[in-house]
């Protein structure tokens, strides 16, 4: 017990939390792009979502009841311009309330001003192909600076931007479903010039803000430790996948927000250059051990990863904020020991002295998984989507069990 105790206490001001973003929960994001996909019947229907829009309140409660001590939302674009130069004074008013509703629940707020899903009329005129979407983005973050500055307490400009560029303009699933390697680059460049015009806009408008990003990270590994070519491949996955756009925007960044998932072994191929032997294959080269501890969604599990990443960070001296992280997992078999381990890892990079500031599982409650739909289960909190009931998952209950002095 007292060994559990202190495995999982953590420095003061360390923020433990969930995340989640507003389409994937809020419902109804008619002005949205993915709204309009998904009544074309282009994507799974996303509906009412977990009809957090209208029970914020209620999902801020059981937050705070669980022991959370922050949360990271995120804001709807579409909601506050519903179309292009008109700020719909509404959507703000909301995002105030919604705002104030989480620090009454004593959270501190994360916000992200994208996550994914775009203004209909902005994806029309092109999204982030275009040079003009640079403008229109550091536009909406200065807006949102002006009007909600003061209710923000940490600022994230982009969700995984490499993960929307690859899904939207390489592998063609995500709006607006291009198979391009040329606009997949197009659009990771203006991303990075999108970020950094946002971060000037909102230090302009609210000079105290702290502003980064989420940013996808996986941990590699060579498929054989000791081959010189499966290491040098590990090498240039992690300097491309996990350092390239951070190291184009280190100037303009307050904090890293490290969002983890996946962990692939990769061997160098003399055919395809590489291979990973990772997700959702059942090639030879899985150990038996890495097919066993799967996520719902095929995904391995593999909690010392942040450990390794957080370690790797280190040389960027910034704070550092887990802004993602967790699992599929329906029944709730694996989740405790996941998170268990996880934090662990998490407190042993600190002792290394990495300086991670919080930890933010994905996600608070169930939601919808984007082109999977309502079918993974997320939630620290599971929702009955017919009548939107609550019901605080078994797993949640480590949070209670982890120290924080006040
Ligand atoms: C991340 C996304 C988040 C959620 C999780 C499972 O890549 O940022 O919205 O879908 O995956």
């Amino acid at each position: 017990m007292a060994e559990t105790e202190n495995k999982l206490s953590f420095p003061k001001g360390f923020l433990l939390g969930a995340a989640a973003s507003a389409h994937q929960v809020e419902g109804q994001n008619i002005n949205s792009d993915w709204w309009y996909w998904e009544q074309q019947g282009k994507l799974p229907k996303s509906g009412q979502a977990a009809d957090h829009y209208n029970r914020f309140e209620e999902d801020f409660g059981i937050a705070q009841t669980i022991g959370l001590n922050a949360m990271r939302i995120s804001i709807e674009w579409a909601r506050i311009e519903p179309s292009e130069g008109q700020w719909d004074s509404e959507a703000i008013e909301h995002y105030k309330k919604v705002l104030k509703s989480m620090k009454a629940h004593g959270l501190t707020r994360m916000v992200t001003l994208w996550h994914w899903t775009l203004p209909k009329w902005f994806a029309d005129k092109g999204g982030f192909e275009s040079k003009a979407g640079i403008e229109a983005f550091a536009r909406y973050a200065w807006f949102v600076a002006q009007n909600l500055g003061s209710e923000i307490d940490l600022w994230e400009t982009l969700n995984e931007p490499e993960t929307f560029a690859q899904q939207a303009y390489t592998l063609g699933k995500f709006p607006p479903f291009k198979t391009s390697n040329l606009t997949y680059l197009r659009v990771i460049r203006n991303l990075i010039l999108a970020h950094k015009q946002a971060y000037r806009a909102i230090k302009a408008a609210y000079p105290q803000a702290k502003v980064g990003i989420s940013k996808n990270f996986s941990y590699y590994e060579p498929f054989r430790k000791y081959n010189f070519l499966d290491q040098l491949i590990v090498f240039f996955a992690d300097r491309i996948g996990n350092q390239y756009f951070l190291e184009k925007i280190r100037k303009q960044l307050d904090f890293i927000g490290l969002n983890y998932y996946f962990f692939n072994r990769v061997r160098f191929d003399f055919i395809w250059g590489y291979r990973e032997m990772n997700l959702n294959s059942t090639s030879p080269q899985m150990t038996s051990e890495d097919s066993q501890n799967r996520s719902d969604m095929g995904w391995v599990l593999y909690p010392k990863g942040i450990y390794h990443l957080a370690l790797e960070l280190k040389k960027y001296n910034l704070p550092i904020y887990i802004t993602e992280n967790g699992l599929a997992d329906t029944q709730d078999s694996r989740r405790h020991k996941f998170l268990q381990e996880t934090l662990e890892w998490v407190k042993q990079a600190i002792i290394q002295g990495v300086s991670i500031k919080g930890y933010l599982h994905w996600s608070l409650t169930d939601n919808y998984e984007w082109t999977n739909g309502f079918g993974p289960r997320f939630g620290l909190v599971e929702i009955d989507y017919a009548t939107q009931k609550r019901t605080v998952r078994k797993s949640a209950e480590i949070f209670k069990q982890v120290n924080i002095p006040a």
